[in-house]
Formats: structure tokens, sequence, C-alpha cells
């Protein structure tokens, strides 16, 4: 079922222009993707709202564009060159190779929906009277399930904390974990891998030397926090932003966009004074749980995760969780990073890294709360949640339900036939429009094919000019969603298409 709809979505992101396999003209290069014409708008427009409700919309936040080479000393420091590896598991049988944690995951996901399923069975049957608390702790399965939950978690974190990584496969086995494509349970040992990709800088092979694709866009801002905070005289707390390509050598790379080898990532480093990151990270928390649901998606796609496995440099972490197709997983993450990239750097680089705070009279290595939001799966998430098949009366009609400010298209403007002089007050229509927002000419085919057009690629307005227009300069605007449409004034639809697909709109919801 579930993959049945991430199915469907590919389909539709190859059929509409969305998303394309990379290098599909020579069968593709795998967990790499290319956006389409209205992928690329989606994803744009996805952007600029991170970027306004982070730069705009906060006066100490900035943005900067850091360059995906750096030195290579920099993934010495931040502790990738020794650490940033996924412990990987293969079965022998099918020859296909796993990340052994994503697998213990994901089985504890599986006794978590047996307990879920219970609980709505039985809100079914008692209705009103339902006390969950009660049935969680008496009701035989939930109780069983529960405890398989809490006696892997134990074993799952002390593995995980003592990188113990035939305790690991150990885990696999005890818990009966088969691989999905042979069904066995042949084994190998775990085994780390460094995801990072090496290339090589210079012009020749002796005097090259190895290099880095960033595999997050994090150190960046990191290693600018200097020149940031002293070319802008900024004082702590403030922020850095950051929209960039990363890249990991992902091993197990499935599920479209979700888990990809080169993507983009939208982060916020949010330097502190020591001793406030948590009341930080509360906040931080709360303020990117807001810009999720203000898309309108359902707050119950949402959920917060703690980390089971604190990183080395951090004192908490969370995860925003959203429920894709294949459900719950990460969208986000937010972390608190202590002081350790900083003082690293500082370390590693011989340059002192210190802020004086006037306040206190004293100067520190600031610490830092991170929001790091994927830009590929909050794609994914939204296009996931806005694609319907819908039914109506006679036919079946495909509608993406994308939030208005973030449609590739906001407003197709259709003469109803090509004569008549109605295509040139169209364009006269869409002159006006067009300088505000993303619009389109559509003038091939039947109205309602030209409406199921836009439905598809989820254009919130399409506008008919008719021969009625002609005496009485109006319009009829037809609602995506609700398909109802409406007799207006030309001189009215800027008022109206502004009011519900502008992008201050979506930000209003912020303030
Ligand atoms: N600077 C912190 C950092 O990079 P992360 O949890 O490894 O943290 C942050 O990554 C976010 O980047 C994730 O929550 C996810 O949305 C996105 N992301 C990570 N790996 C990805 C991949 N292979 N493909 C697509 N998105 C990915």
């Amino acid at each position: 079922m579930a993959d049945d709809i991430l199915k469907k979505i590919i389909a539709h992101s190859k059929e509409y222009g969305f998303i394309f396999q990379s290098s599909e003209l020579y069968d593709g290069l795998s967990a790499v993707y290319d956006y389409g014409q209205y992928g690329t708008e989606l994803k744009n427009n996805i952007k600029a709202y991170w970027w306004n409700a982070m730069v705009r919309l906060h006066e100490n936040i900035v943005g900067i564009d850091s360059a995906i080479f750096m030195h290579p000393t920099i993934w010495k420091a931040s502790g990738h060159v020794d650490a940033f590896n996924d412990p990987l598991i293969d079965n022998k049988d099918s020859k296909k190779r796993y990340r052994a944690d994503v697998l213990i995951e994901e089985y504890r996901e599986k006794l978590n929906q047996k307990i879920e399923k219970e609980l709505s069975k039985a809100r079914r049957k008692f209705g009103e009277s339902f006390d969950e608390e009660q049935f969680r702790t008496t009701n035989p399965n939930v109780l069983r399930n529960q405890t398989k939950i809490d006696e892997l978690n134990v074993r799952f974190v002390k593995a995980l904390e003592d990188n113990n990584l035939s305790e690991l496969k150990q885990i696999i086995i005890d818990s009966k974990i088969v691989c999905p494509i042979s069904g066995t349970s042949n084994w190998s040992e775990v085994r780390q891998f460094n995801l990072m990709f090496e290339t090589k800088l210079g012009a020749t092979a002796e005097g090259a030397s190895s290099i880095f694709l960033r595999p997050e866009t994090a150190q960046g801002i990191f290693v600018n926090y200097l020149n940031v905070q002293k070319s802008g005289r900024m004082k702590i707390p403030f922020g850095i932003a950051q929209i960039g390509k990363a890249f990991r050598n992902e091993i197990v790379a499935r599920q479209f966009v979700f888990r990809m080898r080169e993507f983009e990532q939208m982060e916020m480093q949010f330097f502190v004074r020591p001793g406030t990151e948590m009341e930080w990270f509360e906040k931080w928390k709360a303020n990117r749980e807001t810009w999720h649901k203000a898309l309108g998606l359902g707050d119950d796609a949402y959920r917060f995760h703690d980390h089971d496995k604190l990183a080395h440099y951090a004192n908490a972490a969370c995860d925003i969780e959203f429920n894709f197709p294949m459900g719950f997983k990460e969208l986000e993450g937010i972390h608190s990073r202590t002081d350790f990239d900083l003082s690293q750097h500082q370390e590693f680089s011989g340059r002192k890294i210190q802020y004086f705070d006037p306040e206190i009279n004293k100067s520190y290595v600031p610490y830092v709360v991170e929001t790091s939001v994927g830009l590929d799966r909050t794609f994914l998430a939204i296009l996931s949640k806005s694609y319907e098949e819908e039914q109506l009366e006679k036919e079946t009609r495909i509608v993406l339900r994308i939030p208005p400010a973030l449609a590739p298209i906001k407003v197709a403007v259709m003469p109803l036939v090509k004569k008549d002089g109605l295509p040139e007050i169209a364009r006269n229509i869409l002159k006006k429009l067009t300088l505000h927002h993303n619009c389109q000419f559509d003038e091939k085919d039947s109205i309602g094919k030209r409406y199921r057009r836009q439905d598809a690629i989820g254009t919130p307005f399409c506008i008919t000019v008719d021969h009625q227009t002609k005496e009485d300069n109006m319009v009829t605007i037809r609602d995506r969603d609700s398909m109802k449409q409406e007799r207006v004034s030309i001189d009215s639809l800027f008022s109206i298409v502004d009011e519900k697909v502008s992008m201050n709109t979506l930000l209003s919801k912020l303030m």
C-alpha cells in the first residue's frame, strides 16, 4: 500500500515534470535525481519560504552561501573523517546491503504500529469511554510488544553508544529480522563505512590533494562564524542560515528523494551564550514545528523523536519526523551542538574563535543550536500529502493540493476559444498577474482537459476568458480544491489571487 502510493508519486513526478531520474538517458544514476520544470519551481518556493522565515523574519539571523569545496582539515576537525560512518550489514543470500541501525529501527517501528493498531481497534469498540492509559497497562498484546520495544531500546542505545558492532548484529539475529528480499537471516558481520565522497583538487596527479565534497552545509557556517560576526557586527544570540548541496555516499539509497547521494539542506546555526542552549533548543523546536505545520499538511503528520544516541558533540538532539508514504521518518534534525565545532576549528586552525560578551564582561566560545532540514525531504513530504485521486461523479481527477504559496504555477489564464479576441484579453490579464506570480497561458484542448492538467500540477486558480468578458469585463475564476467557479471582475483578480497564493500570506502565519 505504502509502496503503491510512493510508486504513484514517482510516476506522477516524472509524467508532469517534477522529478526525473538523473542520467535517465544512460539508464540512470542510482539515488541521484534531477528536478524538472515544475519541480524546480516548487523547490525554489520551499527555499524562499524557509529563507524568508529565517532571515527576513528574524532580525538576528543572516544568510550566507559558502563553497562546497573546503580545506580538508575542516573535515578532520569536525570529526567527519574519523566518525562519519554508517554500520552496514550484508545479507549473504540476496547480496543486498543494509544499514544495521535502520533495520533495527524499522523493526521497532513495526512493533509500534502493532500497538497503534490495537489502540485504534479498541478506540472504535469503546468509543467515548475508552481509557488509553488503562488499555496500555492491561492489554496483553500491547504489553508484550511494549516490553519488546523497551528491551530492544536498552540494548540498541548501549550498542550504539559503545560502538559495539557485534552486538548490533546480535540484536538483528535475536529480533529475527530477515532480509526483505531473500527472507533469510544469513547476515554478514556489521562493518563501518565512511560516507564522504573524495575527489582531487589540482591539475597534476602528483600535485593534487584530496578533498571532500561536503557532507553537510553546517561546517561552511562554522568556519565563517568569525567573518560574519565581525563584518556584520553581530551580537550573541544570533544565527547564520544557509541553503546548499550536500553529498553522502549513502549505501542504502532507496525511497526516491528521501535518501539521495546528492541532496540539499537548509541549515541554521544559532550561536548562544553557554548555559542558555537548552532554552534556545526548546525555542527552536517550537519554531520549527510551527513552520512545518503552517503548510497545512495536517498536524498529525508530524511528531518529535528524541535521538537514541547523542552524537559526541551534542547535549540534546531530536528529529521532527513526518508521516511519509513509508511511515514516520526524519524530516529535520534539531541539535544542541555545544561549543564542539567552534572549539575544534579553534584548535585545528590555531585561530582564536571567541566572543566577548559585554553583558557579562567575559569571552567564550559560543554554544550552537542547529536546525537542519532536508529540502528534498520537505519536497517529498509536500508532494506525498498533496497528491490525491479524487472520485468525482463521473470520473477521477488527480489533484495536487500543494500549499498555494508553494505551487509551481499560481494561475493559469485560459481563453475559452482561440479566436474572437479572447486570447488577447487573456494575455493582457496574464501580463498584469505575471509581474507578481508565476502564471501560465493555456489555450490548447477543451476547458475540462485544461483544468485537469492544471489540477495535476497543483495550480490553485484557473481564470477563463469567454465571450461575455468582452461585454462585462468579468471572467470565471476556478478554485483548484473546491472546483467552485465564480464570476468576478478583471479588476478584482489581483487581490483575490494574491490573498491566497502570496508568500506573505504563508509567512504571516508564523508571526
Ligand atoms: N548538520 C547536521 C546534519 O547534517 P543530518 O541529520 O545528518 O544532520 C539533516 O541531516 C537533514 O538533512 C536530515 O534531517 C534530512 O532531512 C536531510 N538529509 C540527510 N541525509 C539525506 C539524504 N541522503 N538524502 C536526502 N536528505 C538527507
